[in-house]
């Protein structure tokens, strides 16, 4: 079972077990992280499940995709190169040790 570690906004680490094919938002809310909303239940629209992507991890996660890049550019706040929605973070097992800094809610 991956397991994933939030880095949640108030700085908390907590290390969680995932589902494969479960989104690393939906991993999140199982075990209520903090800062992870999911307003929109992974349909890629409100960006309440942005993270940064720790830099030991960002090419193996791959670069956000286009409509994903469109949604962080107009709903989220303090997006970097390795932001990403963690409702477009697919779970496998390639991921076990997963590191992502939760940002928190979008404006
Ligand atoms: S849960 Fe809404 S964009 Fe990720």
């Amino acid at each position: 079972m991956p397991r994933i570690t939030f880095i949640e906004p108030d700085g908390t680490v907590r290390t969680v077990d995932a589902e494969r094919d479960e989104s690393a938002m939906q991993a999140a809310k199982r075990n209520s992280v903090d800062g992870i909303i999911g307003e929109c239940g992974g349909s890629c629209i409100c960006a309440t499940c942005h993270c940064h992507v720790d830099a030991l991890w960002t090419d193996r996660v791959g670069p956000a995709g286009d409509i994903e890049a469109d949604v962080l550019e107009f709903e989220a706040t303090d997006v970097r190169p390795e932001s990403r929605l963690a409702c477009q973070i697919a779970i496998t097992d390639a991921l076990d040790g997963l590191k992502l800094r939760v940002v928190g809610r979008s404006r």
